[in-house]
């Protein structure tokens, strides 16, 4: 088989900067071990997240050009809706500066204080949001999503079984929707398989309890789905989409993910009801629902990179990147959760840096090193980000797994971007012993891993 190229040509370019690694030792020591706080211009390769990083095409600048700047009724807004709706499917298309603004604005109306919400695994801004209406966010992932060295081709199902005892236990009044996140980001970017978006779908209307999906990576879990589960080869993307869809009640989406944009979201929903109010506040904190805190010109860019996301090439081109990373990792012995996910590869830092403790945040600690060792920027999803500091007890208590996340942005870096990451590790491996554990010295009540501050231990 031949090697599968970027299937796009590069017409803007822009400088890295490159830095030795006295320098970055002391960036990292300004930066007190937090990789947040670092200037991106310190970091040589920045694999922090693949949200908002996304290259434009020349489409999508044109419709940057073309955006109209009306308050109200733009015809930017139309494009963007019909777009969203071709695909989607829902009822009330309502545009959101980002992701977590169209999750605010749903579960300040649907969700009262005692509340649960299931999910696969929330991501650390759903959680936060539900939390923040005093509602239990419930992590239902299958048993086999959160083994990392295990192999199993839709680790981001939901236990079915859990999901129905959770009903019976709570009762569907207090169950205000369930969720599914497409792709499982906090677990690896793993894919939900068709059968399962339908099953979750099926015991919801038997219980009458409205289904959500949070749609971020939808186009990497249909491609995914055409991949991997039977029926599905002769499928296009978009028909895998719509069908994903067709499920569910309705949707929040960042668009800074499979919409191929630097900033945008929406919620989408077929409830009139719901939908009113969510307009409501929509006007009181975000904007006028034809716009909802963007700009026409971004509308017209995500509606374009709508489109773009769920061409074949581009998604083959997507997954086969992923799993290049994940595979010449393996061959070094870095422990990665297995199948490589759809928009990132998750280091099982806890088995990689045996000799640091889980109340010194190995994740974080390995961080740091890629970091001093080749510029590279990850991100930690463990301890740091899920885990807690019990004041009665007085002690950290950890997250199940301690990740290193290595997200990578669409269609930014070329392969060899990647084989410098690769040799990077190639470095790490010999030297591991050598990595240090951390310690907090700042943490704050929500959302900990953005503001923290840490020493060596
Ligand atoms: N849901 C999922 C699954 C996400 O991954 C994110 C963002 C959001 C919701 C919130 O969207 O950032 O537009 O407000 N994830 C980014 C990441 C930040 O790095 O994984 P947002």
């Amino acid at each position: 088989m031949k090697t599968i190229i970027e299937p796009f040509k590069i017409k803007c370019v822009e400088p890295i900067r490159m830095s030795n690694r006295e320098e970055r030792r002391k960036h990292l020591e300004a930066a007190h071990f937090n990789l947040f706080t670092l200037q991106s211009r310190h970091v040589i390769i920045d694999l922090l997240t693949d949200s908002g990083t996304s290259a434009m095409s020349a489409e999508q600048w044109s419709g940057i050009m073309r955006g109209d700047e009306s308050y109200a009724g733009s015809p930017s807004f139309f494009t963007f809706e019909k777009k969203v709706r071709d695909i989607f499917g829902f009822k009330h298309v309502i545009p959101t500066h980002q992701g977590r603004a169209a999750e605010r604005i749903l579960f300040s109306v649907a969700v009262k204080p005692g509340m649960v919400i299931p999910n696969n695994n929330h991501f650390d801004t759903t959680r936060a949001n539900i939390e923040f209406q005093q509602a239990e966010a419930r992590d239902l992932v299958i048993a086999e999503g959160s083994v990392p060295d295990l192999d199993h081709p839709f680790k981001g199902n939901m236990d079915l079984a859990l999901l129905e005892a959770t009903i019976a236990e709570h009762g569907r009044e207090q169950i205000p929707m369930v969720m599914l996140t497409i792709t499982n980001n906090s677990g690896g970017g793993q894919p939900v398989s068709m059968e399962n978006i339908r099953e979750v779908s099926r015991i919801c209307r038997q219980n009458q309890i409205p289904f959500f999906l949070d749609a971020c990576r939808f186009a990497e879990n249909a491609y995914f789905i055409k991949l991997r589960e039977e029926g599905y080869a002769e499928k296009t993307p978009l028909e895998i989409a719509r069908e994903m869809f067709s499920h569910a009640d309705g949707c929040t989406m960042s668009a800074k993910k499979d919409a191929l944009v630097n900033i945008g979201g929406f919620l989408s929903l077929n409830d009139d009801k719901l939908a009113e109010e969510a307009r409501n506040l929509l006007i009181l904190t975000e904007g006028f629902p034809t716009y909802g805190g963007l700009a026409g010109r971004d509308l017209e860019a995500i509606a374009q990179g709508l489109s773009e996301v769920l061409h074949e090439d581009y998604l083959e081109y997507r997954l086969a990147s992923i799993r290049y990373l994940g595979e010449h990792l393996n061959e070094l012995g870095v422990p990665t959760v297995k199948p490589p996910g759809g928009h990132a590869i998750f280091i099982d830092a806890r088995s990689f840096l045996k000799h640091i403790p889980r109340e010194q945040f190995p994740g974080q600690a390995l961080c740091c090193a890629l970091y001093e060792e080749g510029g590279i920027r990850a991100v930690e999803i463990g301890s740091v980000m899920f885990g807690r500091f019990d004041p009665k007890i007085g002690q950290e208590l950890p997250a199940p797994m301690d990740l290193v996340r290595l997200a990578i942005p669409r269609r930014v870096y070329t392969q060899s971007h990647i084989d410098y990451v690769i040799e990077i590790f190639a470095d790490l491996v010999q030297g591991r012993r050598k990595i240090r554990g951390l310690a907090f010295t700042y943490q704050a009540p929500f959302l900990r891993h953005f503001t923290a501050r840490f020493e060596e231990v």
